[in-house]
């Protein structure tokens, strides 16, 4: 492995003159001679029959080409997943960002002067606000068909919890709270469509997936795939909540119905009310065990919010059941959890997908162990987490190389190290005030890489060489989504490492089903090891035809990856993944007590990427997890009253920004090369989100004596709860 020459540098991002320079085109940016622009009506209300639309003053009005309605789309439902999401509502809206008209124009004042003409008479329907009152007997539906609001319901078991409790020598049992997150990406939706010169129905947006967006246009358009073509440009962030459709199909059903071009872009208004969220989750843990540290059983019972529409609610629910407990070693274990439909903006994907949820809670099912116990929290964790062949609570061994153990010793050596520097300069570097109170906290965990749970799970990729004796130029295909993670660099990486070349021969040619295999989305923390694969595959079959004198030589086409196995309706077990990223991370907090601010002084995270590709962009992928972690740790409050967005704006919902950031962030690479992968990758997209909440609750439990179980910590409620601590 040490002769690489191209895996393992920092080589500069393809895409970065282009980005710093202004000349990348991001997905509003780009325009059609002659296009028109579409003004989208949403209900804006969050539960209502539709008894009527009226869209005869709004056509009167100058510059209005069409209104179109539900009525207009062949097929009025699509959705990722399962397809129950109307393109455009007929007769009843579920939230508040649902779409019931897309007014088209020539400009787009004139598109939002006649928006605001088109009638619609609704009947207003009880409002589904709550998970846990949804399920009531006589709650209203927000789906009929889905008795009791349930959208998916899992369940897990693994030996006896029942008398494992019984010889227990001690129980934690406690309620946790995580709130919903906004993915605020730079970029709101925004797209165009146009009928390319092939008569293609064509839709140049921002995605994580160009095939999955094509599927979903065809289906919803009743068209063949191969009438539909998907181009990503330049992306501003995705991290999730670009896996669902937003523009996509109303600007194919515009562009086709017109035969002109047509723009749409949402405001951030529309952004924040329209995409999906992390998903808010209640979950209630019990554990047991030895006076020893010896976890021994734990049941957990979850209620997520799914909000109006399915998206990949199903598919949170079930990567949280196999990561319920943490990364822990539990032989007893029950897991029940459910997705309620409610009348919320829908939960959806969100870095992590589960993860950080499941993380949240067991960390501090595990810090109140410990500290019930008297035990040395890095030590409890140390005699219970995931080490090689451990089983999993869907009791298959857990596969590759398992770093958990050495990440976590790594960690608590730097811990002791800088607490030892601090005490040097005591006096100078402790609290800085009276009311300022300093404290360390830490916390492990583990994400799966790849789709899991059965479902087939491969990447297409080709390449093309061109030159007489040696290759002068490599053309690499890959329909692998760019959101800025920089995975573009890394697959020419794997290319030009394969073939032996300097990365600057390689020439990408990117995101357009036009003329690229589907590589599966940019998700699950999986592109750089199953399109990674697809591209060293396909760069092996190139060289080789190469080398037989084939000009120019081609490679490529499908990789497919080993199979998963679906769980187990009863009990959950199955071989659910093929590939993990372990974590451990420690934070140093400085807590007002009289404001209840807090600081962020330090984070140490240590994190395996197996075999760091491009080192640099590891860590901006931990630098990026850590701010948008404390952004949901701290600052992000996501209000929905009565249905109701409220924190529709960046100035309402608080995104940490370079003033609110650590003030030393320290990324240490322990790069342990796993049995799966290229050249040993894992997945680093996520991970490093998973830790870090549970260690902010632990730091400032550190500070101030306090335990929160639920986030975001706002100044207020923790000066509230540290004052009547004060009291009692
Ligand atoms: Mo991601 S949260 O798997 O799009």
């Amino acid at each position: 492995m040490s002769n690489l020459k191209t895996v393992g540098q920092s080589v500069l991002r393809q895409d970065s003159w282009d980005k710093v320079t202004g000349k990348a085109l991001f997905a509003n940016d780009f325009s059609m001679k002659g296009e028109l622009h579409i003004k989208l009506v949403f209900a804006g209300r969050p539960h209502a029959r539709i008894i009527s639309i009226d869209t005869t003053k709004a056509l009167e009005q100058p510059g209005v080409v069409a209104i179109f309605t539900g009525k207009d789309v062949p097929h009025n439902l699509y959705g990722l997943i399962k397809a129950d999401q109307p393109v455009l509502c007929e007769d009843k809206v579920r939230f508040t960002g649902d779409q019931v008209c897309a007014v088209v124009a020539e400009t787009i004042a004139q598109a939002e002067k006649a928006a605001k003409l088109v009638e619609i008479d609704y009947q207003d329907l009880p409002v589904i606000t709550d998970p846990q009152s949804a399920t009531k007997p006589g709650a209203e539906l927000v789906h009929e068909n889905k008795p009791n609001n349930i959208a998916h319901k899992v369940q897990l078991r693994r030996g006896d919890v029942q008398s494992a409790f019984a010889e227990a020598e001690i129980i934690i049992e406690r309620e946790y709270h995580t709130p919903m997150q906004e993915h605020a990406y730079l970029e709101p939706e925004a797209g165009v469509g146009y009928i390319d010169e092939e008569g293609r129905v064509t839709v140049r947006t921002a995605g994580q997936s160009t095939h999955d967006d094509q599927r979903q246009i065809a289906q919803a358009l009743g068209l063949p795939l191969d009438q539909i073509r998907v181009i990503y440009g330049a992306i501003g962030g995705a991290f999730g909540g670009r896996e669902d459709i937003s523009v996509q199909i109303v600007l194919a059903l515009a562009a086709w119905k017109l035969q002109r071009p047509v723009k749409l872009a949402w405001s951030r208004e529309e952004s924040i009310s329209g995409h999906g969220k992390r998903h808010a989750i209640t979950l209630r843990h019990k554990w047991g065990a030895r006076k020893d540290g010896t976890l021994i059983a734990a049941q957990v019972e979850a209620i997520s919010d799914a909000g109006a529409y399915l998206s990949t609610s199903g598919d949170v629910i079930d990567n949280f059941r196999f990561s319920a407990i943490g990364p822990y070693q539990i032989p007893n274990v029950k897991v029940d959890a459910a997705a309620i439909f409610t009348n919320n903006v829908p939960g959806g994907a969100f870095r992590g997908f589960g993860s950080p949820q499941t993380a949240f809670a067991a960390e501090l099912q595990i810090e109140h162990l410990a500290e019930e116990l008297g035990i040395d929290p890095t030590a409890l964790r140390l005699k219970n987490c995931l080490v090689e062949h451990a089983l999993l609570p869907t009791q298959s061994e857990i596969p590759g190389v398992v770093s958990l153990p050495l990440l976590l010793e790594t960690l608590a050596e730097k811990v002791d190290n800088h607490q030892a520097d601090d005490l040097e300069a005591a006096g100078k570097t402790r609290s800085s005030s009276k009311h300022k109170k300093r404290g360390t906290g830490i916390a492990i965990g583990l994400k799966n890489s790849g789709f899991s749970f059965g479902f087939p799970e491969g990447s297409d990729a080709k390449v093309i060489l061109h030159g007489d004796a040696e290759i002068e130029r490599a053309e690499l295909y890959t329909a692998a989504a760019d959101v800025g993670q920089g995975v573009h660099s890394a697959l020419a990486q794997i290319a030009a490492e394969v073939l032996g070349i300097p990365i600057s021969k390689i020439e990408l040619v990117t995101s357009d089903t036009a003329v690229i295999g589907d590589s599966g989305p940019a998700s699950a923390s999986r592109l750089t090891i199953f399109a990674g694969y697809a591209v060293q595959q396909a760069a092996e079959q190139a060289l080789e035809n190469f080398k037989a004198e084939n000009r120019p030589a081609v490679g490529g086409g499908r990789w497919d990856a080993p199979p998963t196995e679906k769980p187990d309706p009863e009990t959950g077990a199955c071989f659910n993944s093929l590939s993990y990223a372990y974590g451990a991370q420690a934070v140093e907090v400085e807590v007002d007590t009289e404001t209840g601010e807090i600081k962020i002084l330090k984070i140490t995270a240590v994190h395996d990427p197996g075999k760091a590709i491009n080192p640099q962009q590891v860590i901006g992928q931990i630098q990026g997890s850590l701010v948008q972690a404390q952004g949901w740790a701290l600052t992000e409050n996501f209000i929905i009253e009565e249905g109701y967005v409220k924190s529709d704006k960046l100035s309402t919902y608080l995104i940490p920004t370079v003033m609110d950031v650590a003030i030393e962030t320290e990324s240490i690479l322990v790069e342990r090369p796993d049995t799966f992968g290229p050249f040993g990758v894992r997945g680093i997209g996520e991970i490093a989100f998973v830790c870090f909440a549970p260690a902010i609750i632990s730091a400032v439990h550190d500070a101030t004596g306090v335990w929160f179980d639920h986030l975001p910590l706002l100044p207020e409620q923790v000066a509230a709860a540290l004052h009547a601590g004060s009291k009692q």
